[in-house]
C-alpha cells in the first residue's frame, strides 16, 4: 500500500512528488464521499486531533475542524487568545498538557517560521503545519494545486504566476514548491520591494509588469497584502498598490487569452482585486476552499495510518 515518505507535514519542502500524488488521489475519494448524503467515514474513530492556533483563522481551521470529523475523528480546538498563553506558558509546556489528554495529531497555525519544526522535535504527536508566519501554509498550496488540476486537467506544464506580497506571503513560498515539484513554470510578480531578494534561485522568474505577466500565465494567484506582517512602508499607498498589481475586469478582458483567477483568502476587495474579477466565471476561489476539506481529510488520513 502506497504510504507519505513523512510523519508530518511541516512543510511542501518536504514532500516529494510521490507525496502529492498519493495525497490528490486519496483527496478525490475524499471529494467523492463529501458529497454523497452521508458525508462522514468511520475512517479515524480511533484518532484524537488538537487544532491549536495562535493567529486568527477562518477558512483553514474551520475546514480541518470539518475534515476531522467527515473522518470521525474526536476534535478538541484551542484557540491562543482565550487560553493560559496569555499568562506565560510556553509553546511546548501547552502542547505537552494538550497531549497528555492522549491526542494523536496537532494541527498548528503560529505566527514564528519554524514552529511546527521545533514542536515536531520535542512532542510524539503528528503535526499538520495550518501556515507558520511568512515561511509554509502546506495545505493551502496542495488545495490550490488540486484545483488547478481539477480545472485544467494537469499542474504540469502550465504557467503559474503568483501576484503581489510574495516577501510575507507563506502561501506563496509553498506553491512555489508544490507546483515546482509537479512541473509547472512559475512567476512571482509585484512591486521589487515585496519579491525576496534571490527568489530565482528557486527555478522561478521575476515579472514587475501584471499585464506581461497575466499574459504569460495559465493561472494568476493573487495574493493579500499581509500588512499585520509590515512594520514599514513598503510601497507608497495602497491606491497605487491598486492601481499597478490589482487585476479588475478590464485588466482580464484584455488580455490574449481566458486565464483561471485564484485567490487563498481572506480577499481585500478593491485592493488586489474587484468583485467582478473575484466573483467572476474566471475565478476558482470558492473551489479552492471546497478543495480545501478533501484534501486535508487525505493529509489527516494518510499521516493517521503512519501512526504507530
Ligand atoms: N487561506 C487561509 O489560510 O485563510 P485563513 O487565514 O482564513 O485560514
Amino acid at each position: 500500500m502506497s504510504e507519505l515518505s513523512v510523519k508530518h507535514l511541516l512543510g511542501i519542502k518536504y514532500l516529494t512528488k510521490k507525496d502529492i500524488q498519493l495525497i490528490f488521489e486519496t483527496a478525490d475519494h475524499f471529494k467523492e464521499v463529501i458529497n454523497r448524503s452521508i458525508k462522514k467515514v468511520p475512517s479515524l474513530r480511533d484518532i484524537t486531533i488538537a487544532n491549536i492556533f495562535f493567529e486568527n483563522s477562518t477558512r483553514t481551521k474551520l475546514s480541518f475542524e470539518l475534515a476531522e470529523k467527515r473522518l470521525s475523528a474526536d476534535v478538541i480546538n484551542f484557540s491562543a487568545a482565550q487560553s493560559s498563553v496569555k499568562k506565560g506558558e510556553t509553546l511546548i509546556d501547552t502542547v505537552n498538557n494538550i497531549l497528555s489528554m492522549k491526542v494523536d495529531m496537532v494541527v498548528m497555525r503560529h505566527p514564528n517560521p519554524g514552529a511546527g519544526i521545533f514542536l515536531s522535535e520535542h512532542i510524539k504527536a503528528a503535526i499538520i503545519n495550518a501556515g507558520d508566519g511568512a515561511h509554509e501554509h502546506p495545505t493551502q498550496a496542495l488545495l490550490d494545486s488540486f484545483s488547478i488540476r481539477e480545472k485544467l486537467g494537469d499542474v504540469g506544464g502550465k504557467n503559474v504566476v503568483i501576484v503581489g506580497d510574495i516577501l510575507h506571503s507563506r502561501v506563496a513560498l509553498s506553491n512555489i514548491f508544490a507546483l515546482k515539484l509537479q512541473g509547472a513554470q512559475v512567476k512571482v510578480c509585484g512591486p521589487r520591494t515585496l519579491i525576496p531578494k534571490h527568489i530565482e534561485s528557486l527555478g522561478i522568474g521575476v515579472e514587475t509588469d501584471l499585464r506581461k505577466a497575466l499574459n504569460w500565465c495559465d493561472v494568476a494567484n493573487m495574493l493579500r497584502i499581509q500588512n499585520e506582517r509590515m512594520d514599514i512602508s513598503y510601497f507608497p499607498t495602497t491606491r497605487e498598490y491598486t492601481q499597478q498589481y490589482g487585476i479588475n475586469k478590464e485588466v482580464l478582458n484584455s488580455l490574449d487569452k481566458e486565464i483561471v483567477i485564484m485567490h487563498p483568502g481572506p480577499i481585500n476587495r478593491g485592493v488586489e482585486i474587484t468583485s467582478d474579477v473575484a466573483d467572476s466565471d474566471q475565478s476558482i476561489i470558492l473551489n479552492q476552499v471546497e478543495n480545501g476539506v478533501a484534501i486535508r481529510m487525505a493529509v489527516i488520513y494518510l499521516l493517521a495510518s503512519k501512526i504507530k
